[in-house]
């Protein structure tokens, strides 16, 4: 079939599996093209399929020959239904590693659940016996309890009163007011049931219980902070509650992991457009004026930037690992700079319908959200007809 993009609000109905493997061959590219990392060998991803995760799983393999599982919700493809993109990604992704000699096998379930966790940590055990890395990269707006069976609902909330602010519709480039009413204390601990650190312990508790965490493993959990403008409705709102929750459970999983000279990490990312930061009010908005900024000072960097940047000059530089004064890594070093965040505050001042495809990305912005799903890559006959049926090798 042809495929063509579907926009529904802030989703993409379809995905274009030879877009999705694009990408990935592009991510791959920049990898290789950074040099060899002295890094992780065996290493589990969970939430492998976009976003930051897939970027990990990328880097892990192409940066340090690493053997990786990758744990991820996506949809199958059916006859004249695309699959979504992080299933083509994840189909791109095993067919590279098996060229390039590299083991990639993939679990398509829901993390939060004890059966995935099980299967994971049996494929580990029959496959690779140990792994050295684990990154917990989920981002997903409900979580079904493994012990009380309760569907848990994330929000994007304020907390303490209604939060008013410019937004834009970045299908359309208006700019309105957008009014947020707070959470109670019910939204609260549900966004933290969901995005907070519980699972990530989880995993790494029964993990650890099975054996198959290596001497001296290495977990990393990503985390955002970001400017002012967005703090009522991120840092200092729901889904900041339950970045508190995660960073605080990197403590206590390090304490943890004592006894086998393991190490868990909470790093900062820099915000960036995916399926999962799109659906924020507000800050889309903040990345096409930061887009804006970062690109003309040469400092902008996407997914695989920041995640190769993470393992070269973070995680794996061979010295200590560089960390904040709450023990988090920051590689929202650059999105935080004095001279970035002030430019971006006078323009966010400044930002119309009329003005913001001039002051701001929006361009860039549109890009990146359809390159989420495998539009818009040069290099790809979008008018040619596609199979949508494509396989995962190891699910299939
Ligand atoms: P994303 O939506 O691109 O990726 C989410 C991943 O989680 C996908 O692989 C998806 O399949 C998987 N997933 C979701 N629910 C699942 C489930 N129930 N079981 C198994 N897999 C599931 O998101 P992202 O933006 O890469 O976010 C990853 C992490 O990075 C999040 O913790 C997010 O808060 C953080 N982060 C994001 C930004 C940003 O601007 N996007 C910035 C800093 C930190
Ligand atoms: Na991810």
């Amino acid at each position: 079939m042809i495929i063509e993009p579907r926009m529904r609000g802030f989703i993409c109905l379809t995905a274009h599996p030879e877009g999705c493997a694009q990408n990935v061959k592009n991510q791959i590219e920049y990898v290789k093209s950074k040099g060899a990392i002295d890094g992780p060998k065996k290493v589990l991803v969970i939430g492998a399929s976009t976003g930051f995760g897939l970027a990990s799983r990328i880097t892990s393999a192409f940066g340090s020959n690493a053997a990786t599982i990758g744990v991820f919700f996506e949809k199958a493809p059916a006859a004249g239904k695309t699959a979504s993109p992080g299933w083509y990604n994840s189909a791109a992704f095993e067919n590279e590693a098996e060229k390039a000699g590299l083991y990639a096998k993939s679990i398509n379930g829901d993390a939060f659940s004890k059966e995935i966790k099980q299967q994971t940590i049996d494929l580990i055990k029959a496959d690779l016996g140990q792994v050295d890395l684990v990154i917990y990269s989920l981002a997903s707006p409900v979580r079904q309890h493994p012990e009380t069976g309760v569907l848990h609902r994330s929000t994007l909330k304020p907390i303490g009163g209604t939060f008013s602010n410019k937004t834009v519709d970045f299908h359309t480039g208006k700019v309105s007011e957008v009014s947020i009413e707070p959470a109670n204390e019910e939204d609260i601990a549900n966004t933290v049931v969901v995005m907070g650190g519980e699972d990530w312990a989880m995993w790494i508790d029964q993990m650890k219980a099975a054996g198959v965490l290596a001497p001296g493993a290495t977990t990393v959990a990503y985390s955002y902070i970001g400017p002012e403008v967005t703090e009522p409705v991120y840092r200092k709102g729901t889904i900041g509650r339950a970045k508190d929750h995660l960073e605080a459970t990197a403590f206590e999983i390090t304490d943890s992991l004592q006894d086998i000279d393991g190490k868990a990490y909470v790093s900062v990312n820099k915000a960036l457009v995916t399926q999962a930061s799109s659906a924020i009010p507000v800050i889309p908005l903040y990345i096409s004026l930061l887009y804006k900024i970062m690109k003309a000072d040469g400092i902008h960097e996407g997914c695989i930037e920041q995640i190769q940047r993470l393992y070269q000059d973070r995680l794996y530089s061979g010295k200590p690992v560089p960390t904040d004064d709450k023990g988090r890594i920051r590689i929202d070093d650059w999105e935080m700079r004095d001279d970035v965040q002030a430019e971006v505050a006078a323009l966010w001042k400044e930002a119309t319908t009329e003005n913001l495809s001039e002051i701001g990305d929006l361009a860039g912005y549109k890009n990146d959200f359809l390159n989420l799903f495998g539009f818009g890559f040069e290099g790809v006959d979008y008018d040619a007809d596609t199979n949508e049926l494509v396989q995962i090798k190891s699910i299939s």
